[in-house]
């Protein structure tokens, strides 16, 4: 596997393997887990040659202290990532993507107003400013992101459209740990005991469907779910059911559209989100 660290060597070697490879991509933040190894693999199937980035990238965290805590494990991914046969692995200084500060401002309209656009302002803009970049630089033919940063994942589907790049971008499911807790970097964050409060979130999710089928309201079920996330612990930031292509919230239940169900919560420091498509 290569590692490269400089934009100008990374567009290079990728000009001459576009010629002859379809380029899969896999755009992340390091600290890496087997939820993306799992992206690294579905790319490798998708595509002859797969490439990861490894950016903390300081334009999305509206908190500095979230920056500062943010786990670095480099060695340990480039290892995953050899392990997993990844092709080249990009890590960049701050420097390299952001030699300049970056003024451009990105609107996607409802789409980053609500959840977590409301509850960490600014962090879309960032996230679309590294991903244009990166997508820039890599032009992949695919880029692979897992479902868990839902909303995440709509508005990297608007960016494409609106940078006009024929980018296919994949979305993969959520990878969880045995009691269910998805995947995140920032689990490694959590202290015994908070990572044991963790694991009530998948609980109340998985319990939706039935509760659904039983024939309760979403309030109700909010009203539930709200005094179990209330103290000893807990902060719940969010818990929402939405349409699931453009996040406008619904009141209730509905088989009329596709639904998911959205939530953040915090554990001590760490916040946490979750979500399911009904
Ligand atoms: O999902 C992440 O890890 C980050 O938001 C991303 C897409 C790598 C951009 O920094």
């Amino acid at each position: 596997m290569k590692i490269i660290r400089n934009l100008q060597e990374l567009k290079s070697v990728l000009n001459d393997w576009r010629k002859e490879f379809k380029i899969g991509f896999v755009p992340t933040m390091g600290a890496l887990h087997p939820g993306h190894i799992s992206l690294i693999k579905e790319s490798k199937l998708q595509c002859q040659k797969t490439v990861c980035s490894i950016f903390v990238n300081p334009t999305q965290f509206n908190d500095k202290k979230d920056l500062e805590r943010y786990p670095r494990t480099e060695k340990e991914d480039v290892k995953l990532l050899i392990a997993a046969d990844c092709d080249i692995v990009f890590i960049p200084e701050v420097n390299e993507m952001y030699p300049h500060k970056d003024e451009r401002t990105f609107d996607f309209g409802h789409l980053d107003k609500v959840l977590d656009g409301a509850a960490r302002p600014g962090h879309f803009n960032g996230v679309a400013q590294i991903v244009s970049k990166l997508f820039d630089a890599v032009k992949p033919d695919k880029a692979f992101f897992g479902i868990k940063d839902y909303q995440q994942v709509l508005i990297i589907k608007e960016l494409v459209r609106q940078m006009k790049t024929n980018i296919e971008i994949v979305a993969c499911p959520i990878m969880r740990e045995k009691d269910g807790l998805a995947m995140s970097s920032r689990n490694t964050l959590l202290s015994t005991q908070e990572r044991k409060l963790a694991s009530v979130i998948p609980k109340v999710m998985q319990s939706i469907p039935s509760l659904k089928a039983a024939g309760y309201s979403f309030s109700e079920v909010k009203k539930q779910v709200a005094s179990k996330f209330s103290g000893n612990g807990y902060r719940l930031d969010y818990f929402i059911i939405s349409d699931a292509n453009s996040l406008i919230e619904d009141e209730d239940f509905t088989d009329s559209h596709q639904q998911v169900v959205l939530i953040a919560c915090f554990i001590g420091h760490i916040r946490l989100i979750d979500n399911m498509l009904l």
